[in-house]
């Protein structure tokens, strides 16, 4: 379910509460124009889904479903590669911490455990900081889940690479029914996967 009354504003605010959340991914360090036009590719995408939450028509909360995540960043790329050419050039330009962290990128390849390589992934979910622990995040799974659902399907996965204490993702994924799936390397940074059936 792409949203359907999702507007250039919402790719703005949605590129900048991005930012704000996930604040060391590598889109983010591209800039806020880089997350507006991947959130635009998401949404005209027949392989992404984007769930929202709103709070008086502001958006607070995010979720983005792929079912097919091995490629997604080729697809991307080959359809938004103009586009992203600029905060790609500003970033390898200017920051050494986004040229690491690119080539690492470009050169990975793939761990994502076997069991897993198929299924549908939760590529992204945050929540604004002020309206966390306020069941949000449970609501954006739970839409994901009826989604996923309708087409068929009983299981999905999502992974994190910030496993320090702070991480909030890993007892949400843990209180939400998710069970580890494994562990990987990827780009230098260690992955923790989480499986979910659902019924
Ligand atoms: C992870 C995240 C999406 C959860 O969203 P949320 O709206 O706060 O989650 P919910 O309120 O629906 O669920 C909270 C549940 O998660 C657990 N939880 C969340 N934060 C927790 C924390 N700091 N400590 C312990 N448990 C926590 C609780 O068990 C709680 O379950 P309960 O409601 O049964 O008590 C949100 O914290 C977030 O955006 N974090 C920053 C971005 C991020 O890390 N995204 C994931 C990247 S892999």
């Amino acid at each position: 379910m792409n949203s359907p009354d999702s507007s250039a504003d919402d790719m703005l605010s949605l590129a900048r509460l991005h930012e704000q959340c996930l604040d060391d991914s590598i889109f983010s360090l591209m800039g806020t124009g880089a997350l507006a036009t991947y959130y635009r590719f998401v949404t005209r995408s027949d392989r992404e889904s984007l769930f929202l939450i709103r709070d008086e028509g502001t958006i607070i909360g995010a979720a983005v479903l792929s079912t097919s995540p091995h490629d997604m960043s080729g697809r991307l790329f080959r359809r938004y590669g103009l586009a992203l050419s600029g905060p790609l050039i500003k970033g390898l330009v200017g920051s050494a911490t986004f040229r690491t962290r690119f080539f690492k990128h470009l050169i990975a390849k793939d761990s994502t455990p076997a069991a897993l390589a198929l299924l549908p992934e939760i590529v992204q979910i945050f929540v604004h900081p002020d309206h966390r622990n306020q069941q949000i995040g449970s609501r954006l799974l739970n839409d994901a889940e009826g989604w996923l659902r309708v087409g068929g399907v009983n299981r999905y996965y999502i992974k994190t690479h910030n496993v320090g204490e702070q991480n909030q993702a890993l007892p949400f994924y843990e209180s939400r029914g998710f069970s580890r799936a494994g562990e990987s390397t990827f780009a230098g940074e260690l992955y923790v996967y989480f499986v979910k059936e659902i019924s």
